[in-house]
């Protein structure tokens, strides 16, 4: 049986769009973040409890609600949190939220997280473009019956993190004077932050950042054909690489100092994106 739910709650955002909104771009806001859902233009927002498929988010900082309205004069859809593996979901955990996204006609996803360094130089307070990630989770997103609708059964994840996007945003800190570093995520499943061992190990294998999202929206996207953005706010140097054990307090509090640069750096993309016509659907 396939699952419907993102045609469902679709239905449910359009029947609540303002006239005329075709949003283009879609993006979710990880810790910290949530303030940029505030400054948008005539949002409307809507609780994940009324969208079937959304996850309802147990995590304290992740506030579940999507939110239409206009930033930098670009139509947007914020997801407002966002559900995690280790909340019990399983990988399948934004699939379906991810699929609404392409069903509303965006053309990209601009995923947001918090993340530990793996790189000492690259330190809290930090921006990260990721430029492709390593699935340390236990499976992907795409395991089970495949869903036509959405895409085929297999698909390339080259280039999952797009490079022209990438250099679009790269100019863009250029021009507003942000430091945007670059970098391969690791996805760990948590919510335990990982041991200096793990650490080690995944800076052997590549990574250069890590966190506990990301890879359950960017699999399900690249399915479908969405563009995919994804930024990195740094919160600690990753377990073992700095002399104080990890936090949740941490991670919120330099996440809200990332993210004002982070912020600053998103309305000058999105004015940018502004300035490029939208592909013909
Ligand atoms: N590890 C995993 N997830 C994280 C971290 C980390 O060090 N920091 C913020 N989210």
């Amino acid at each position: 049986m396939l699952n419907n739910s993102p045609f469902q709650a679709a239905a449910i955002v359009r029947s609540r769009m303002p006239a005329n909104f075709q949003p283009r771009v879609a993006l979710v806001l990880g810790s910290g973040l949530g303030v940029l859902a505030e400054q948008m233009q005539d949002a409307v927002a809507i609780g994940f409890d009324e969208l079937p498929g959304f996850p309802i988010s147990t995590v304290h900082g992740h506030a579940g609600q999507l939110v239409m309205g206009t930033l930098s004069g670009v139509q947007v859809v914020c997801l407002k949190g966002r559900g995690h593996f280790y909340e019990g979901y399983g990988m399948g955990v934004m699939t379906s939220a991810v699929r609404t996204l392409k069903l509303l006609g965006v053309e990209m996803l601009f995923v947001t997280n918090a993340a530990g360094s793996l790189r000492t130089e690259v330190d809290a307070g930090s921006l990260v473009a990721l430029n492709d990630h390593i699935n340390f989770l236990p499976g992907t997103p795409m395991i089970g019956p495949n869903d036509e609708r959405f895409g085929p059964r297999f698909f390339s994840m080259a280039n999952a993190y797009d490079a022209e996007l990438r250099k679009l945003l790269q100019a863009t800190a250029a021009e507003k004077g942000v430091t945007l570093h670059e970098g391969v995520y690791i996805a760990y499943p948590g919510p335990n932050f990982e041991t200096p061992a793990e650490i080690r190990a995944f800076g052997r294998l590549g990574a250069d950042v890590v966190g506990m999202s990301v890879v359950p929206e960017v699999v399900p996207a690249r399915h479908c054909g969405l563009k995919v953005v994804g930024v990195s706010v740094i919160t600690n140097l990753a377990e073992g690489l700095s002399p104080f054990p990890l936090s949740h307090e941490q991670t919120l509090k330099y996440a809200a100092i990332g993210a004002e640069s982070l912020i600053k750096l998103i309305l000058a993309f999105l004015e940018n994106v502004a300035k490029t016509p939208a592909p013909k659907a």
